[in-house]
């Protein structure tokens, strides 16, 4: 997108692509939506494609690629060893950020499982800014703890604060006095915190984060699948770096950083990881459970067309005018619901537009899920798909009891270069109905509730007969519109 003055003086984001295949989609009646939702156990995850209008779910595996992307697929070189595509692709993220070692794997959770496996043992701790949900799975699986370590702001919903992704410093210092070297496995920044609204961290923050893990003798570790939009807010949002080449901005980042890991269905808009470091020992380690868990060195279990693809996605990645767009589109469906009186997550992020459903939906108990309510409740009036992001997401403590989120959010991610501003604004539209009518949405419980990661395919049920209130009242309000 760029920034192109309108003689009106309106404020339009304006796209510097354009769409050359597109997907049908379509809006089914609400009396449909209510059959999908309810079929799906009040889950957004277990709803079927063909139920939804637009797939506000992540933008993990479905962004846009570009034509460069689909030409490089047919130079694709298949091969169980020694596959050209790979040196290819090894070359890309040398250059990327200045690391010796690349090795493949096929998505962002499995690089985190070779990760915890070489570094956490039980009893250890992993600090960071804030977890992700298949980050911490990985290291409490291996008997691991965390620890997060994040600014104060960036545990507050609204704020000015332009990276509230950064750690706090004084904590970390804290830690490593508390805990010790030995009982810390590494220490994390995850780059555009997804669990709290796609927060950004600063290159500040990251430089004097690298300078003390280098003086404690600790590894730190960066988890770049929301690199792109972390790149954006480093640029727009820090004078220092106005000016700065965009590659130039990740090269040094590189510099910081032991080991980097990231999602390819995020980064680079394809599909499939990887994980680079410099650190000759622990590529060594880490080298020996590719091919045990993954595939052979050269392919990590993906497939060569999407390694192509990748290996130029990231090079797009550092396109201003091709990263921008996610940012853009948050923020415009952000203003528009501000304006409109819903709360959401401020100053807004990447990835996606989060919505506060604590505040939205004040009246249901954190125990009754009001941002997997809030999913359920914006896909019955709109056709929309979003994921909760609060207390449905978290794993129950030991003893049973759940663990409350930080945060209540319904996120709407943003697949990059996929939706339209008028989709943007259909969004915006219904968001607003609901919030008008956010008295008629009820709270959830599970029916079947899986042990480790629940919120993908637990089953729940509404607790009365909210959505068919819901129904009726969008019946009253929009007559026979979808
Ligand atoms: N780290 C971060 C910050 C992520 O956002 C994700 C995935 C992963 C690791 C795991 O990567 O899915 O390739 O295994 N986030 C997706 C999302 C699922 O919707 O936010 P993966």
């Amino acid at each position: 997108m760029s920034d192109v003055k309108f003689f009106s003086g309106e404020q339009v984001p304006l796209e510097m692509h354009k769409v050359r295949m597109v997907q049908r989609v379509h809006l089914l009646p609400i009396e449909e939506r209510a059959q999908h939702i309810d079929e799906a156990g009040y889950n957004t995850f277990l709803l079927r494609n063909k139920g939804i209008f637009l797939d506000m779910l992540t933008d993990s595996g479905v962004n846009a690629m570009s034509e460069n992307q689909y030409a490089s697929m047919l130079q694709a070189d298949d091969s169980y060893a020694g596959s050209e595509t790979y040196y290819r692709l090894e070359s890309v993220l040398q250059d990327m950020f200045g690391m010796k070692h690349f090795l493949p794997a096929h998505q962002g959770r499995a690089c985190e499982h070779i990760i915890a496996r070489t570094c956490v043992t039980p009893g250890t701790t992993a600090l960071m800014n804030f977890h992700f949900t298949t980050t911490k799975a990985h290291i409490s699986v291996m008997g691991g703890d965390i620890e997060e370590i994040i600014s104060d702001d960036g545990l507050k919903i609204q704020s000015t604060l332009p990276f509230k992704g950064d750690i706090d410093i004084n904590k970390l210092n804290e830690a490593i006095k508390r805990l010790g070297k030995d009982k810390i496995s590494f220490v994390r920044i995850e780059a555009g915190t997804n669990l709290v609204g796609g927060q950004p961290v600063s290159m500040k923050n990251m430089r004097e984060v690298s300078k003390i893990c280098r003086d404690a003798g600790l590894k730190l570790i960066f988890d770049a699948s929301l690199l792109s939009d972390n790149l954006y807010f480093i640029k727009v949002r820090d004078p220092e770096f106005k000016d700065v080449d965009v590659k130039a901005i990740t090269r040094e980042i590189g510099s910081l950083m032991d080991v980097i890991y990231f999602s390819a269905r995020k980064l680079g808009a394809a599909r499939g990881g990887g994980i680079l470091t410099s650190d000759n020992d622990m590529f060594l380690q880490m080298r020996e459970m590719i091919p045990l868990y993954e595939g052979f060195l050269t392919y990590g279990g993906m497939s060569v067309r999407e390694m192509e693809a990748m290996a130029i996605g990231l090079q797009e990645s550092l396109d201003m005018d091709i990263i921008n767009q996610t940012p853009i589109f948050v923020k415009v469906l952000c203003d528009e619901l501000l304006s409109k009186g819903v709360p959401v997550v401020t100053p807004p992020g990447g990835l996606g537009c989060h919505v506060d459903a604590g505040s939205f939906c004040s009246h249901i108990k954190q125990e009754q899920y009001p941002a997997g309510a809030l999913a359920a409740a914006m896909y019955l009036a709109s056709g929309v798909r979003g994921m909760e992001r609060g207390t449905l997401s978290e794993q129950r403590n030991p003893d049973g009891s759940e663990n409350l989120a930080n945060m209540e959010l319904l996120r709407l991610a943003f697949p990059k270069r996929v939706f339209t501003l008028s989709q943007v604004k259909y969004v915006a539209d219904r968001l607003a109905w609901l919030y008008k009518n956010r008295e008629l949405i009820g709270g959830l419980e599970f029916e079947e509730e899986p042990r480790v990661l629940r919120f993908f395919f637990g089953r729940l049920k509404p607790i009365g007969n909210w959505p068919e209130l819901l129904l009726k009242q969008f019946r009253k309000d929009f007559g026979d519109s979808l």
